[in-house]
């Protein structure tokens, strides 16, 4: 029978196998999977697995640095490459979802590319793909970008012609979770929210610019921090804060604001192909809005998004 015990010690006996005396190269994104996937090839072969986290710019507030500083903790040998500026020059002027997304996987995967070369003589390309990735073919965004492409780092395999060490190929989301938790990854990262390898660019509906993401990282970070504080972080799927084009007038003290409009969108969800709004608590709805409002300057507006999916989709772009 299945445990997470079982399963480390199997694991990192055939990653030794598979891997012998050659270098792992992997990128890391702070979720789960490419987590718990690089843990245990560290487990394995130790400070051979080359990771790499990269500062897209549109990150969370705080997130490279916290990421890195857990990665520390775990022990794993990680580097961080800040290429916000890189990645805000080729935003610029770019409002269609599908080619912000497309120049921040070609970006992601030139600046991937830049620093595997710096690494020796590599052999394998680490990577964090789960069961759900391995079988689901579905197309959710159209022809150009299904569900396998969101979870995986925009086709790294073929242009690097590496062999892979996936060593989560055959695990569900909760069996990941146990297995990370019995490699003692702390309990706030393996239980975090599934977020975008996009990130914030798909949440700042039309052009970004460092200003935008600095506006939604604060009201963002607000909204995640109120939903752990009032115990509701862990009964929805994903949540997270979403800037609208549209300015509206408000006032504050006596006088007149012209400012921006955030929505909250919080989902139940199991996998992400269906996902109903959830029904937050009122008063924790007052209470964040005024926190927002008060506390976020550039914002005078929160509205709360009550789609479900279908026909919404979680993201709004
Ligand atoms: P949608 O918006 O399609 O989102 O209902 C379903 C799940 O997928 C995530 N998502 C993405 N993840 N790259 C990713 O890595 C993407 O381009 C992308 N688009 C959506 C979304 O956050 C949700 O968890």
């Amino acid at each position: 029978d299945w445990t997470s015990a079982h399963f480390v010690t199997d694991t990192v006996a055939a990653l030794k196998k598979q891997i012998g005396d050659r270098k792992v190269i992997m990128a890391l994104s702070g979720g789960v999977d490419s987590t718990v996937a690089a843990t245990l090839i560290h487990k394995a072969i130790g400070d051979r697995l080359y990771g790499i986290f990269v500062d897209n710019g549109v990150l969370r507030k705080n997130e490279f640095q916290q990421v890195l500083d857990t990665y520390a903790t775990i022990g794993l040998n990680v580097k961080g490459i800040d290429a916000k500026e890189l990645f805000y020059r080729e935003l610029k002027g770019k409002t269609d979802p599908e080619a912000k997304r497309k120049v921040i996987g070609k970006l992601f995967i030139d600046v991937f590319q830049e620093e595997a070369k710096k690494v020796e003589g590599v052999g394998l390309l680490g990577q964090g793909t789960i069961y759900p990735d391995v079988i689901e073919s579905v197309s959710v965004h159209g022809p150009s970008v299904t569900i396998k492409s969101h979870h995986n780092v925009g086709g790294l395999p073929d242009i690097m012609h590496l062999e892979l060490v996936e060593p989560l190929r055959s695990l569900f989301k909760d069996e990941v979770r146990r297995v990370g938790a019995e490699l003692g990854i702390p309990a706030n990262l393996l239980n975090r929210h599934p977020f975008p390898g996009p990130g914030l660019a798909i949440r700042i509906l039309g052009e970004i610019t460092p200003d935008k993401v600095q506006l939604l990282q604060e009201a963002d970070d607000r909204y995640i921090q109120g939903l752990k504080d009032h115990h509701l972080y862990d009964q929805v799927w994903q949540a997270g804060a979403i800037l609208l084009p549209v300015k509206s007038v408000g006032v504050m003290g006596d006088e007149r604001t012209y400012e921006f409009t955030v929505a909250l969108r919080a989902v139940t969800s199991v996998d992400g192909m269906t996902a109903d709004w959830a029904h937050l608590p009122y008063d924790f709805l007052a209470y964040i809005s005024n926190d927002i409002i008060n506390n976020v300057k550039g914002i005078n507006r929160v509205v709360y998004d009550i789609s479900s999916k279908p026909p919404a989709t979680i993201e709004w772009e």
